[in-house]
């Protein structure tokens, strides 16, 4: 088993991970290693945004842009993580994306940028590539962090557990310390191995949680990985509860988990029920089909619910180039069999982002020392009880950035490998099962969507926390009491077959 040194490990290689990485590669002394659990850097969850990255639009200013975020979070949100990014936010995307990484942003004949709309923004102001904004920028900053000599990526590894003391340090007087990170535990998906990743600062940047759900857009790593390690080493997780579900996803069997950007409501796309009805007006009589996502997907859940829809249907008729703009959904769309300039595209709500996570303040920190966490996985209050469209990139990139340069101002200094033992499996675990955990998966999926979904009560979560404690005992019983970890047993089951 190996040992690897940096001086920061990022675990975790979407917009957050790889914006924090190039801010701390400025100074080249500093050895940076990212590791993604994909073994094509370029998978996760930045890749699949479709919409866009909001910045501030030609009629716009940074307090427009707060009261936006502030009225989507149900007023739940932090105003000053909102100020943060409506701050800094333009400038990033004007220096990193568009000077830096050079991200091929749609532009008028006149070079002008365009500008759209989408759910719960009061004007224009959402940059986009397409409908493929996520891989455009995702390949551009990867491109940037290939040609820094002091960053390391490394692919197929998955870190199974951080390394934390007091638990896993040899010498028993680290009791009297706070928790503090140390790097973490990463199993290599190729030889199966744990090797110990020791770094003076670890950043979390492992994404959302989406597919605990049987509906979701997230891409099969969004897995909740990062947020248990945090959670088993005693990190504060909150706003937990707050899952925010996508409206529009495409509702046919082969094409499930596709996402519909908002971006097409924003551009004139409209909401009917498969008789033919327009509905969003009766939920949100000032928005209309661009209300922020949680009251339009849980419109259309109550007209499902209510009158028995299998779906609802999005018309984009009045979208105009609808196969130019949207190229990737229009190609997807064509491939299952739905042609939208001629019909409209069923869709159902899913769940998409995680707007609460482990609680970070405004530089990152977690309260565990030395341990950040960024995009997803964190929580830095911006999104409250509902995220507005198209922030997500935009905070990955802002508070990327700043625990970037918070860590370079701290520079923990890494411990030496003979104070952490090697990663041992815990003598009484059972090996993984592929058929149990692929059940056990299953059975989380249906209990959260079913009863802690778009629409909940004290009776179905109460019913869901019994049958998840009953699966857990259930999971303990057959895999050991002291078993390794849910990340290592599902690579390991998975993976190596
Ligand atoms: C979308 O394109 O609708 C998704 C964008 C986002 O989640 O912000």
């Amino acid at each position: 088993m190996r040992v690897h040194e940096a001086d920061v490990l990022v675990i975790g290689a979407g917009i957050g991970g790889v914006a924090c990485a190039l801010r701390l590669a400025r100074d080249r002394a500093r050895k940076i290693v990212v590791i993604t659990r994909e073994k094509d850097p370029l998978e996760g969850a930045t890749r699949h945004a479709q919409g866009g990255i909001a910045t501030l639009g030609p009629e716009d200013s940074p307090e427009l842009l707060v009261e936006d975020i502030l009225r989507a979070g149900a007023g739940l949100s932090l105003r000053r993580a909102a100020e943060i990014l409506a701050e800094e936010g333009p400038r990033l995307v004007q220096e990193v994306l568009i000077e830096e990484a050079q991200i091929p942003f749609d532009r008028s004949a006149e070079g002008d940028l365009h500008y759209t709309r989408e759910g719960g923004h009061s004007v224009a102001r959402i940059l986009h590539v397409g409908d493929h904004t996520g891989e455009a920028i995702a390949k551009g900053l990867h491109a940037l962090l290939k040609e820094l000599p002091n960053v390391e990526l490394v692919t197929g590894a998955t870190a199974v557990d951080l390394i934390t003391f007091p638990h896993h340090a040899l010498d028993p007087h680290t009791v009297y310390e706070p928790i503090t990170c140390h790097g973490a535990y990463v199993l290599d998906q190729q030889s199966g191995e744990v090797h110990r990743y020791l770094a003076g600062a670890t950043v979390l940047a492992t994404g959302g949680l989406g597919r605990i759900y049987r509906y979701t857009t997230n891409p099969p790593g969004a897995r909740g990985d990062g947020l248990a390690m945090a959670h088993r080493a005693g990190a504060r997780v909150i706003n937990a509860e707050y899952v925010q579900f996508h409206p529009t996803t495409l509702a046919v069997p082969e094409g499930e988990n596709f996402l519909i950007s908002e971006a097409v409501r924003g551009e004139g796309g409209k909401l009917l029920t498969p008789d033919g009805r327009r509905f969003m007006d009766e939920y949100a009589p000032s928005w209309g089909d661009l209300a922020p996502r949680d009251v339009v997907a849980r419109a259309i859940h109550r007209e499902m619910t209510l009158r028995g829809y299998p779906y609802v249907l999005l018309d984009v008729s009045q979208v105009e180039n609808f196969p130019q703009r949207f190229p990737t959904i229009y190609a997807r769309c064509r491939e299952l069999g739905i042609d939208p300039e001629r019909e409209p595209i069923p869709v159902v709500p899913a769940a998409h982002y995680f707007c609460g996570g482990v609680w970070v303040d405004e530089w990152g920190h977690t309260t565990i020392r030395n341990l950040y966490a960024v995009g997803e996985v964190a929580c830095t209050g911006l999104h409250g009880a509902n995220r507005l469209a198209s922030t997500s990139l935009l905070e990955g990139l802002v508070f990327g950035d700043r625990a970037g340069r918070r860590i370079a101002e701290e520079s923990p200094k890494p411990i030496r490998p003979s104070q952490v033992p090697p990663w041992e499996p815990a003598r009484d675990a059972a090996p993984a099962d592929p058929a149990l955990i692929h059940r056990d998966w299953r059975s989380i999926q249906y209990t959260m969507w079913y009863y802690v979904g778009l629409s909940r009560d004290a009776h179905r979560l109460a019913r869901a926390i019994r049958d998840l404690r009953h699966l857990w005992e259930d999971i303990v019983d057959t895999a050991g009491p002291g078993s390794t970890t849910p990340s290592w047993a599902c690579e390991t089951a998975f993976r190596r077959r």
